[in-house]
């Protein structure tokens, strides 16, 4: 079956031209597919620079790649027809971190959901409208006679974010992208609204590319992670497999430093550079290089491919060299079946 959205060799530069400084590498020859036939929650973690709204925007069809070339149902975007491009624009929604940002103070909720219900021709009768309407901000856990009517400003920061995903969820996407959704509001909303893009996936077949700084929420509702460094990949596949045992020197930063309840271990067991890491440069061989504790010759070299170390995960460290059985092209081989959908998979 085709992927709704693939991203093949994907890189981003940004920078470079005459008068600017010198090309970054935003994104590095990234490839995936994202699937909906069973929807899945994929995460995208790693911390601030690593390329996760880069990558986002890339997904959005926002951003052009550099090199290589997105796809939605198999063809190139560039590609495909006046039609295809709204089915696209349609099918793939987005979440954004600040949703008072992104929302115009003038317009109520309902003029805020009825703009997408209509550009894309959701409802055939006002009736319907409203139905969907309704039906979109249940789902999130929304009380309809609390937001319709309201301004933005009359809304808690929670409801807000609340109110972005029923607008995303309203025009009956097939992949919701959301960018770092709940980094702006306090714990107690952040279930709420994690709760809520679960419910995208479990009921109404939403695919979720999740982007997060934070690898415990990416544990709690991804199926799959994606451990993001610099532009690469660092560590992929099952997140039952990667959280509890990360294998990746950096993946396993990112779990040391996720607060402990016991109050004797330090918050941050930040890891010490190896002493060849300590000579290394950052834009030869491999990313993490000048901050991995195990950093070897190698490593300043060649940068590492994503090795697959068994049948639900990608490493891309040369420690896993000989325990891979193969180095990855596609990511997404590796990953995992949300729970009760295994079978539909083959179908
Ligand atoms: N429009 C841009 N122009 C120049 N550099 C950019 C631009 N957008 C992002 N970058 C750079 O690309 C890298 C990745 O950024 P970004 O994708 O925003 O990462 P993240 O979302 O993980 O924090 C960063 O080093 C950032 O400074
Ligand atoms: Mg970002």
């Amino acid at each position: 079956m085709t992927a709704i959205l693939e991203a093949r060799n994907i890189s981003k530069q940004f920078g470079g031209g005459l008068f600017q400084p010198p090309p970054l590498t935003a994104l590095d020859n990234f490839t995936m597919k994202i699937e909906t036939d069973p929807p899945t929650i994929t995460a995208v973690v790693g911390e601030s620079g690593s390329g996760k709204t880069t990558l986002a925007q890339i997904l959005l069809g926002i951003l052009p790649p550099t090199t290589g070339e997105l796809l939605y149902e198999g063809k190139p975007l560039k590609s495909l027809s006046k039609r295809e491009h709204r089915n696209f624009l349609r099918d793939v929604q987005m979440i954004l971190q600040d949703p008072y940002e992104s929302y115009n103070p003038f317009y109520r909720v309902d003029h805020i959901l009825r703009m997408g219900i209509r550009r894309f021709g959701v409802a055939k009768s006002r009736a319907e409208e409203q139905k969907v309407l309704v039906d979109a901000l249940e789902a999130v856990g929304l009380r309809p006679e609390e937001t319709l009517g309201r301004y933005p400003h009359q809304l808690s920061g929670g409801q807000r974010q609340r109110v972005m995903v029923a607008r995303a969820l309203a025009v009956r996407p097939r992949v919701i992208i959301a960018d770092e959704p709940v980094s702006m509001v306090d714990a107690s909303l952040r279930a709420t609204i994690l709760d809520s893009l679960q419910t995208l996936a479990r009921d109404y077949g939403v695919s979720v590319i999740y982007i997060t700084h934070d690898l415990t929420t990416a544990y709690q509702i991804g199926d799959n992670v994606l451990v993001m460094y610099r532009g690469v990949v660092a560590e992929a596949g099952d997140a039952e497999l990667i959280v509890p045992n990360p294998l990746h020197p950096y993946t396993q930063l990112l779990v040391g430093s996720i607060p402990r309840p016991d109050p004797r271990r330090p918050w941050m067991e930040e890891q010490q550079p190896s002493e060849i890491g300590r000579s290394a440069d950052p834009d030869k061989g491999c990313k993490f290089a000048n901050r991995c504790p195990h950093a070897m010759e190698m490593c300043l070299e060649v940068q590492p491919p994503a090795y697959q170390v068994d049948d639900h995960r990608v490493a891309s460290c040369f420690l896993h060299r000989e325990a891979a059985k193969s180095e990855a092209t596609d990511l997404t081989d590796v990953f995992v079946t949300p729970k009760g959908h295994e079978s539909s998979a083959a179908d």
